[in-house]
């Protein structure tokens, strides 16, 4: 709560009482009040934060902090690693493109100096916890909202296929409210690229007091769930400013793809060649991620083409169906435009009821184990009139054949085709939102983070 006073207009009062963030910027006889760290850095890069239960009173001057009952409480200032210029659009229309187009880098800073291209070892020395956590829990719960959710999806199917440990993703507005079975062979991940999120926090509080450890995979290191976690997983993905979440999800699927080499590792669960083959693909995806982007001009034209089409349906299976879900859940929010994600072999229960002429189906078929399932669902879609739009390997003629479009994306490892398939569907929410003239950094009804219930 922050309050100013008509009768005393140069102060601002404000106090905090719940997972909600306060930060205060010292600016050079300036003070400043933010629930969020980015709107400071055109200001200052000096912080604090409001701890529950504490109480900040700003004048132009000086910023005096007590606890409610009113003792007087120090506070050590932050200073942000953050530069002002990484909150400028950089020729850009909107920060979204401009966060889209940043994306390649942020998968390079936050492998950077966390694997040996020699041994494929992984190291997450800043996680802050003992490798010996790793071995001693027997089951993994992944916590998270919004797009944090399928990124965690996917940290679910990296976990199972490399540390063969038991997985399970939980939305926290859902785990919060149910008798959720957790103890110490537990170990917990809340990701969320703001650190913010009341639901996650309230959720990662609540498993705090049962769990083995808990960790935060977050954008911002000084978060409150950072502050609260037994360690912190640093996406290194820098301020992100469009509501939609880009980069930090792309940031999340690198978090997670080298947490669960190093989880597996610790494990013994991995050879020594299967991790070298692996981290060695992994530095070489974001080149990958970079030829894609070098084609966004199709995925345009595609959007441009489609803009009548009111209804998708966003169809993936195995590790490309949370790309499903996240490919319908950005064109939902930007573009207003109705989608669906679903796994593959859900459609005959149900959505395929929904084909004809009118509902164009997204589908996502990379070469991996479930190819020909895939080609199976497009064909199910094209016998009942449905138009078809496809993500597929370079060169995939059999995908080609079927697809009115197709954006091409290089090879890769199975595990690691999200970050390039996650693209083209970014891409493709971004310019139809954009060629409809919305507000694409701020779409309607959103908040960048979410710290109400
Ligand atoms: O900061 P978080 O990752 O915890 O945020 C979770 C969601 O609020 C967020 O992902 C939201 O869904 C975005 N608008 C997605 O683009």
């Amino acid at each position: 709560m922050a309050c100013i006073s008509s009768r005393d207009p140069g102060k601002i009062v404000a106090a905090r009482n719940g997972p909600g963030p306060v930060v205060v910027g010292f600016g050079s006889g300036e003070s400043y009040l933010s629930s969020d760290i980015t709107p400071l850095l055109a200001h200052t890069r000096r912080v604090a934060y409001l701890g529950e239960g504490e109480i900040a009173v700003l004048t132009a001057p000086e910023i005096r902090f007590s606890t409610f009952a009113g003792a007087p409480v120090e506070k050590a200032v932050d200073t942000l690693d953050w530069e002002p210029a990484m909150i400028e659009k950089r020729g850009f229309a909107h920060f979204m493109a401009k966060e889209i187009f940043e994306q390649a880098d942020v998968v390079r800073d936050t492998l950077k100096s966390r694997v040996s291209l020699d041994s494929g070892r992984v190291f997450l020395d800043d996680l802050g916890i003992a490798p010996d956590v790793f071995r001693e829990v027997s089951r993994v719960v992944l916590i998270a909202c919004g797009t944090s959710y399928p990124a965690g999806l996917v940290g679910k199917y990296l976990l199972e296929t490399l540390g063969r440990v038991p997985v399970e993703v939980e939305y926290a507005s859902e785990l919060r409210s149910r008798d959720f079975v957790m103890d110490r062979g537990t170990l917990v991940l809340g990701i969320s690229q703001s650190g913010e999120t009341a639901d996650t926090l309230t959720a990662l509080r609540l498993a705090r007091e049962k769990a083995r450890a808990v960790l935060a995979v977050t954008n911002n290191p000084r978060s409150s769930m950072a502050r609260d976690a037994d360690g912190v997983l640093d996406l290194h993905a820098g301020p992100e400013i469009g509501v939609a979440a880009t980069k930090t999800f792309v940031g999340q699927l690198a978090a997670l793809s080298l947490f669960a080499l190093a989880f597996a590792q610790a494990r013994g669960a991995l050879s020594d060649e299967d991790s070298l083959a692996l981290v060695q693909e992994l530095q070489r995806v974001p080149l990958k991620m970079d030829r894609v982007l070098g084609g966004a001009a199709a995925v345009e034209r595609a959007a441009r083409r489609f803009l009548g089409c009111e209804h998708y349906l966003f169809l993936g299976r195995w590790i490309n169906f949370p790309i499903a879900l996240e490919g319908a859940l950005k064109l939902k929010e930007i573009s207003y435009t109705h989608a669906e994600g679903y796994a593959g072999g859900e459609m005959k229960h149900g959505p395929i009821a929904l084909i004809d002429e009118g509902m164009t189906t997204l589908a996502i078929v990379p070469r991996d184990r479930v190819y020909d399932k895939m080609l199976s669902n497009i064909a199910e879609v094209k016998a009942r009139s449905g138009r078809i739009l496809a993500v597929a390997f370079e060169g995939d003629e059999r995908a080609r054949a079927s697809a009115e479009e197709v954006f091409a994306i290089p090879e890769t490892h199975q595990l690691f085709t999200p970050f390039l398939t996650v693209l083209p569907l970014q891409l493709f929410a971004y310019h139809s939102a954009a060629a409809k003239g919305f507000d694409v950094d701020q779409p309607r009804n959103l908040a960048k983070s979410v710290t109400v219930e």
